[in-house]
């Protein structure tokens, strides 16, 4: 057997099932374009029968995506999923369908409504029609881990039959341990005709806090595929982090013997953009990629950690790509320096982007003294990573008050559509001053249904980053904005989301208008 773990990487398809983090087209396209740096092997980017938006993303990755990666699409055991996904990821160089079925009693008689006997049925002409399209078959037993052991085998030896070439076997309501997840793994495996034929993966989910236990239990007895997520965001509490996984394997290779393809330095920057596209802040005690992963806070500790830094830390900051470099950026760096700097960051800039990259540091350093790596790893995301615009802010004043009838005034400049507008106006607070004035000049009044700012880094003059989220109608949009002023951050988080929203309208008329054009 081989020792090499596949990263299956579901964090645009599982991942985007978490509450709140839908993204839209352009997110999704510059996220899979990060995941293939980082080096996964299968990217499962949507389900594409789910929604006409579903299907465009998955097809553009499928177009964008490059010869070391495949990309999968998800479908139910029915004809229309499985033609529909085809459709979608048949450009990609390695294009995968993944099929799946439930097979626990409880899914089959209250979900499905089906005999054990009608779902063995679907499972085998879902994965033939699969196979008719592409030799690359994925077969899931959704809620694998309450189902019939021997109903497994047998369901799974004929999906094998059919064509499957790798056999996932999830635990979907999260509830294994990882003992007897590895057990039950085992048995399936050894027990299943044909088990030598293909690669056996798993998909676990994290509602008793296991989901990354059990991904690693399932490796010891011969699975070789590991479905998982950046930060281990996902339907209800969420799937095992791609992360943790990864980091589980490199630093325990001494107990796991296995090797993998994920470059372990771009992990960092990968969850910050997806925490910056989700407008979802890492929890600072998040495993590798928190704030406080690798913060030493108390004297014995720290004084450990000079001694020797392996007294208190199994792994470095530097191997997740949280890199201390002793080039410090400020007002007098050079383009070469920044160059030097985003690249230990883990961000390959061509010359178009450090020109502009460039200027924003300069801007920033004019107004900061101590620019830290969150600081250029903020500015990067909001500076390069943004599709034209239809809003752009210029200034905006604020004056607080705490006096009784002098409410808090704003007053803003800004672009719409092209043309210069100005505004002033008042609130019940300084940023309810700020998004009145915004809202009346850019003529929209979305509700506010989320706002959360945090420090991006210590001291007084830290960068302050602000996420909203806003609905108008059926539609949600986030955004995000930084700065080291929190009422100029409110306001580009703001506005960015504004200009989320125009995205997100123009994505649908887009939609519809392809659609139209099919039908006709
Ligand atoms: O959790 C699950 O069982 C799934 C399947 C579709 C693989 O997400
Ligand atoms: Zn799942």
């Amino acid at each position: 057997m081989s020792d090499r773990v596949f990263f299956f990487d579901t964090t645009l398809r599982d991942g985007e099932q978490s509450p709140g983090a839908t993204m839209n087209f352009q997110e999704k396209l510059r996220l899979a374009h990060q995941l293939e740096m980082l080096g996964v092997d299968i990217i499962e980017a949507g389900f594409p029968a789910s929604s006409p938006g579903d299907f465009a993303s998955v097809e553009a990755i499928a177009r964008q995506a490059g010869e070391s990666i495949q990309i999968c699409g998800l479908a139910r055991c029915v004809q229309n999923d499985i033609d529909r996904c085809w459709e979608a990821v048949k450009e990609a160089k390695n294009p995968r369908i993944h099929v799946f079925v439930s097979t626990s009693p409880l899914h089959m008689e209250y979900k499905l409504r089906k005999s054990p006997d009608q779902v063995v049925e679907m499972a085998i002409n879902g994965v033939k029609r699969a196979a008719g399209y592409t030799s690359n078959v994925e077969f899931s037993c959704e809620d694998f881990s309450r189902s019939d052991r021997d109903f497994i085998c047998r369901i799974v030896g004929e999906a094998i039959k059919a064509g499957a070439t790798t056999i996932n076997l999830p635990d979907t309501v999260g509830y294994a341990q990882p003992s007897e997840f590895a057990e039950l793994v085992g048995y399936c495996i050894k027990n299943t005709p044909g088990s030598e034929k293909v690669v056996y993966s798993v998909h676990c989910h994290d509602d008793l806090g296991l989901a990354v236990a059990n991904t690693l239990a399932a490796m010891k007895v011969g699975v070789r595929q590991a479905e998982v997520t950046l930060s281990g965001i996902g339907e209800r509490a969420g799937n095992a982090s791609l992360e943790e996984v990864v980091m589980a394997l490199t630093v325990r290779k001494d107990l796991y013997g296995l090797t993998h393809g994920i470059e372990s330095e771009q992990l960092y920057p990968s969850c910050r953009l997806l925490s910056m596209i989700i407008g979802q802040p890492i929890p600072l005690n998040k495993s590798i990629v928190g704030a406080n992963a690798f913060a030493h806070e108390s004297g014995i500790h720290q004084d450990g950690m000079l001694k020797n830094r392996e007294t208190y830390e199994i792994m470095t900051p530097q191997s997740v790509g949280r890199k201390e470099t002793h080039l410090i950026i400020g007002k007098h760096s050079g383009r070469n320096a920044v160059l030097q700097k985003f690249e230990s960051l883990g961000y390959r800039l061509n010359d178009e982007q450090l020109n502009e990259i460039f200027a924003a540091v300069k801007d920033l350093a004019d107004r900061k003294k101590t620019l830290h790596d969150e600081d250029l790893m903020a500015l990067v995301q909001q500076e390069l990573y943004r599709v034209p615009d239809r809003y752009r802010l210029r200034h905006v004043s604020i004056q607080s008050s705490d006096a009784g009838g002098v409410p808090p005034v704003a007053a803003v400049l800004m672009d719409v559509a092209g043309i210069e507008k100005s505004g002033a106006g008042f609130g019940a607070g300084p940023v309810d001053a700020l998004f009145n004035v915004i809202s009346d000049l850019v003529g929209r009044a979305p509700d506010l249904e989320q706002y959360a700012i945090n420090a991006i880094t210590g001291g007084t003059d830290a960068l302050g980053e602000v996420t909203v989220r806003i609905r108008e109608k059926n539609l949600t949009a986030i955004g995000r904005g930084n700065h080291p002023d929190i009422f100029v951050a409110s306001a580009r988080a703001y506005v960015d989301a504004l200009n989320n929203l125009v995205k997100r309208e123009e994505e649908g008329t887009r939609l519809h208008c392809q659609l139209e054009t099919e039908r006709n």
